[in-house]
């Protein structure tokens, strides 16, 4: 052991001596493949232990698998919370373990922000924003209804709650917007697809979907070929993510517009790490910086895209 929590006389750890134990969510969407080799390509290239697990999406595997790092006497916790609440018990024992917790792209909702020292994700409300703001323009000229399917991300989980939050808020500006299905796909393919499946026989007159990540966009698109419409023109589809398949679609004409949301947190996670564990201050909220993309700015940015 080289010294506890750093600056004692020893000096700082150095990266070699760290352990860090990261709960993920699960494998669920392109966007958290990406993520998970993201973040772990960035410990490997900092020399830094990183003992990772893989939560198949349910609370009760993450928070076992928190006990366990605490258990282990790992240096940092860190992880991204499948859903919002129910987070404060095993939070408090990290704490009283002394063992610094950081959380990654989904929040908690805890009232206590003394159980984590840095939240580094994206702003999904923004993202829901950003998705309806697109919508109002596109039928900026038109008077005429506009249906509109909403495909959820998982029950609970921040992005879902938050995309839904701020799209509706946008939308609720104008009457001719009415989300008349929402229900979840779980961030899925599979999802997408059944859900939309579901949906589009009980509102055949569907204008619009809003599918909360590309996975699910990209199950809805099946779904409607199956039912043989054309997908981005008889039915036009939002999502939320901008993962390489999803580009491809968007550039296709299959989806009509993405509100970029970054899964490369890597670096950041390593850096904020780092600074916790030499007992540096750290920003408690750090937000992801992001874009949105049309078709042709999807052509263009296909060739390039990483993940
Ligand atoms: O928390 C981020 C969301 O989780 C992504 O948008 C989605 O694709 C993933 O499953």
């Amino acid at each position: 052991g080289g010294g506890g929590g750093g600056g004692t006389e020893e000096g700082p750890k150095d990266p070699s001596e760290i352990v860090v134990g990261f709960a993920q969510v699960g494998a669920e969407s392109g966007w958290r493949t990406a993520n998970t080799k993201d973040i772990q390509a960035a410990f490997e290239e900092a020399g830094i232990e990183l003992k990772f697990s893989d939560a198949q999406q349910k609370q009760e595997n993450q928070i076992k698998a928190i006990r366990s790092y605490i258990q282990q006497g790992v240096d940092v916790i860190s992880f991204s919370p499948v859903v919002e609440t129910g987070w404060d018990a095993v939070l408090k024992e990290a704490k009283d373990a002394g063992i610094p917790v950081v959380l990654t792209d989904r929040a908690v909702d805890s009232q206590d922000e003394s159980l984590y020292v840095s939240f580094l994700g994206s702003d999904f409300v923004e993202e829901g924003k950003k998705a309806g703001e697109w919508l109002v323009e596109e039928y900026a000229d038109s008077t005429d209804p506009v249906n509109i399917i909403q495909l959820e991300g998982t029950t609970g989980a921040a992005p879902a709650i938050d995309r839904a939050e701020g799209f509706a808020e946008v939308i609720a500006d104008d009457e001719k917007f009415e989300v008349v299905a929402s229900q979840t796909g779980d961030f899925t393919r599979a999802g997408g697809k059944q859900v939309t499946e579901a949906l589009l026989k009980s509102n055949p007159d569907v204008d619009v979907i809003y599918a909360h990540n590309d996975d699910m966009g990209l199950g809805a698109i099946e779904a409607i070929e199956a039912a043989g419409m054309k997908p981005g023109e008889d039915i036009k589809i939002i999502t939320v993510d901008a993962v390489k398949d999803g580009m491809q679609a968007l550039a296709d004409g299959k989806i009509n517009f993405i509100v970029e949301c970054s899964p490369l947190l890597g670096k950041q996670l390593v850096d904020i790490v780092k600074k916790v564990v030499a007992g540096e201050e750290v920003e408690k909220r750090i937000i992801t910086e992001e874009t949105t993309f049309t078709q042709e700015e999807a052509v263009e940015a296909l060739p390039d895209r990483q993940y």
